[in-house]
């Protein structure tokens, strides 16, 4: 029998957490996928958010830039809509409660759980000489970033659905032994939960650099969306293509959805090629983010502005972290913290 809470915290109705590695180059994978949702729930829910620097280790890319990809992250972040008034914005590294509930945590996962997720599968094929104990654990890590709150709801994108499927698991096993303690948190997805990368063939992502920036100047998204591939089959100009197999096609539905029944009936008609097809789609990008970067512009000429934000976030996080941890340490057992004096 495991000691009951003496003050347990009380699960909220709605509370919504989610993560985002740092990045120095945020893309409209993520953006799509994920951050603009995280700014959408404010609306309806209490709001975290965690720029998740110690999962960032786990691969140890970029580890030199890692606290100015935080920055970079958080600039992204505001710009997007995040409200520090009403959400919560912290770095993950900054709410050390994470690191002990994730150690707590560990206890009651089975490694055979972990040993069997996809992404670790991938990691430890991607790095075999660094199949470090922190990648076996980035899900566990991940749990305690969403239970540490009792989040409820975590939007994330398609890519995220196995790892949620964990935390639950890993919920609903510490609840059987220690208590009901923590609620099963549930993914929410975007309409755009799986983004293609520029190759059109596999998710987009910064690490197989196939991704348009949401920060990048005019000039440089026009490029890098030159370069995405189409339809293979259409060769020469005057073919038709085939809108449904071609990427640019599925991303004009994100960022001119009215023009897409005119694109698809002047591509099958091959009335344009797709080097004019993927300059529409590049307009229609800067357009959508010409606000967003001039936002960040902004911030990113007052770091001490973006620092504050983030330290206040990191100080009202620990205020819930604390009394969760304490219930948690408390069920599972440890005696409680004895001040000396
Ligand atoms: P990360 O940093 O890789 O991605 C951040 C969010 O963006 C989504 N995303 C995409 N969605 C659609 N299409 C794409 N091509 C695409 N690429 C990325 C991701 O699904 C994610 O929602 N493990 C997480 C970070 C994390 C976390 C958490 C998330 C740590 N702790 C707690 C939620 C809750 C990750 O690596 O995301």
């Amino acid at each position: 029998m495991s000691p009951a809470a003496t003050n347990p915290v009380p699960i909220p109705d709605g509370r919504v957490l989610a993560g985002i590695r740092a990045t120095s180059d945020q893309h409209i994978g993520n953006y799509l996928g994920a951050i603009q949702n995280f700014v959408d729930l404010q609306e309806r829910f209490e709001c975290i958010y965690s720029i998740v620097d110690l999962h960032s280790l786990t691969t140890l890319e970029e580890t030199a830039e890692l606290a100015a990809n935080v920055h970079e992250t958080a600039l992204i972040l505001l710009a997007a809509g995040i409200d520090p008034a009403r959400s919560i914005l912290y770095v993950q590294s900054h709410v050390p409660e994470i690191s002990e509930l994730h150690l707590l945590l560990s206890m009651v996962v089975p490694n055979g759980w972990l040993l069997r997720v996809p992404t670790f599968k991938e990691k430890a094929r991607e790095q075999p000489d660094n199949v470090n104990y922190g990648l076996v654990g980035y899900p566990v890590l991940q749990t305690a970033d969403i239970v540490m709150y009792k989040a409820t709801h975590v939007p994330v994108g398609q890519d995220q659905l196995a790892h949620l499927e964990l935390a639950r698991e890993i919920v609903r096993r510490f609840n059987r032994h220690f208590g009901e303690t923590f609620p099963e948190p549930r993914p929410e997805l975007t309409e755009a939960p799986l983004v293609m990368g520029l190759d059109g063939a596999r998710k987009m992502s910064k690490s197989l650099g196939n991704h348009i920036s949401i920060a990048g100047d005019e000039a440089a998204t026009a490029k890098r969306v030159r370069s995405a591939v189409t339809d293979p089959k259409r060769a020469r100009r005057n073919d038709p293509g085939r809108p449904e197999v071609c990427n640019v096609y599925a991303l004009h539905e994100f960022f001119d959805p009215e023009e897409r029944p005119r694109i698809y009936e002047q591509c099958t008609s091959a009335g344009i090629g797709c080097v004019d097809c993927k300059d529409m789609l590049a307009g229609a990008i800067n357009e959508r983010f010409r606000e967003l970067r001039a936002r960040r512009d902004d911030l990113a000429a007052k770091p001490e502005t973006v620092r504050a934000i983030l330290a206040d976030g990191a100080d009202r996080a620990r205020a819930i972290a604390g009394e969760v941890l304490r219930e948690v340490q408390e069920r599972m057992g440890l005696p409680p913290t004895q001040t000396s004096r």
